[in-house]
């Protein structure tokens, strides 16, 4: 155990000195908050996976403080990668790109590819200009808890294993990074994010989303992007994921509820499930942007009330929607439910 120095956000030099050192620091970026390490300080890498409890085999994202770095960690950049980070960055979007051996191999797990973004937070870009290297940063949780939002959420996980966590207050986006493989055409989508499938394809026609993102793997199929198969972004209790309209999921739960369940739901509409032990709204059923911002902070609220059984209003995969279904339906197993749209007589 060390002692887990909280920083604030006038206290980025320090935190660059200790990432120098080889130390480990969480930034709030405008996603989530990473955990991050020197890029080409092997011995900080591995003390990130250890951290967070994280698998050896999943690669991290590398933190670029702008776009003409991705040169000094990327092989056969292709033009369209040029032109997503002149429209995108800095932003949530990660590119996956052929790898330099520069780049140790403990940074993405053993690939030969490697995945770089350019983050908008300022906190964030003033840390990696005071270290002075690209930093290696996953998101600052334990390995299979929701990713943290807020300073809190990381000093939650790893206080006492990390050197330092400044405190940027609550992160804007809420869910992390889009990911989209640059080395296979058509573009692979393998983790919708912050920037939407949407605006993506408005950038370079139609992409394809990876196999992962809807449902669960079976065991020989290896997935693209390590991190597809883990649990994530899991709660104690078994969650249910119930898709549709809100007014078939409501129905449906509200059915569906017994006195020891929770449910997090569209913000108005807690009255109809008040037989529940604990219910939390999580934003307006059309405002996707609060839903991103809310969701991994209210799965995290639930956890520590206990509920037997955690039901979710899950939206539908337009714009935000999508990246926040996704973790919500990672959450429940992809144990998802569509509720019926009509009643059944
Ligand atoms: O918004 C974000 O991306 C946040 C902040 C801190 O930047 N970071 C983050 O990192 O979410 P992490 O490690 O929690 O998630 C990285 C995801 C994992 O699913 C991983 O498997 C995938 O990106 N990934 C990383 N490098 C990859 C690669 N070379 N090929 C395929 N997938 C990769
Ligand atoms: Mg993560």
């Amino acid at each position: 155990m060390m002692d887990t120095r909280i920083l604030t956000v006038d206290q980025t030099a320090q935190a660059g000195e200790i990432l120098r050192r080889g130390g480990l620091v969480a930034i709030p970026t405008e996603t989530v908050y990473g955990l991050a390490a020197s890029v080409f300080d092997e011995r900080a890498v591995a003390n990130i996976y250890t951290a967070k409890g994280r698998p050896s085999d999943n690669p991290l994202i590398v933190h670029l403080s702008d776009g003409k770095e991705m040169e000094k960690c990327c092989l056969d950049i292709p033009e369209e990668a040029w032109l997503l980070a002149k429209t995108f960055w800095p932003g949530p979007l990660s590119m996956v790109l052929t790898k330099r051996p520069e780049i140790p191999a403990i940074v993405s797990g053993g690939l030969d590819s490697v995945a770089v973004r350019v983050p908008a937070h300022p906190v964030a870009r003033a840390v990696i200009a005071a270290a002075g290297v690209p930093l290696a940063a996953p998101s600052a949780n334990l390995s299979g808890s929701p990713s943290p939002t807020k300073a809190e959420h990381v000093i939650h996980d790893l206080s006492g294993r990390i050197d330092a966590v400044i405190d940027g207050g609550p992160c804007q986006v809420g869910v992390e990074s889009t990911v989209i493989d640059m080395r296979t055409k058509p573009f692979r989508l393998l983790r919708p994010g912050g920037v939407s499938k949407e605006r993506l394809e408005a950038v370079l026609g139609e992409i394809e989303v990876d196999s992962a993102v809807s449902g669960s793997l079976t065991k020989e199929q290896a997935p693209a992007s390590p991190g597809m198969k883990y649990r994530h972004y899991a709660p104690n209790a078994p969650v249910l994921a119930v898709c549709g309209p809100g007014e078939a999921s409501a129905r449906y739960i509200s059915r569906e509820i017994r006195e020891n369940d929770g449910v997090i739901c569209y913000s108005g509409q807690e009255m109809i499930f008040s037989k529940a032990k604990a219910v939390i709204g999580y934003g307006e059923e059309t405002d996707d942007a609060a839903l991103a911002r809310n969701i991994f902070d209210v799965l995290r609220q639930m956890d520590l009330l206990s509920p037997e059984r955690i039901f979710i209003q899950c939206p539908n995969d337009r714009a935000l929607g999508f990246a926040v279904a996704n973790r919500i339906k990672k959450a429940a197993g992809f144990h998802v439910i569509s509720a019926p749209t009509e009643e059944i007589l």
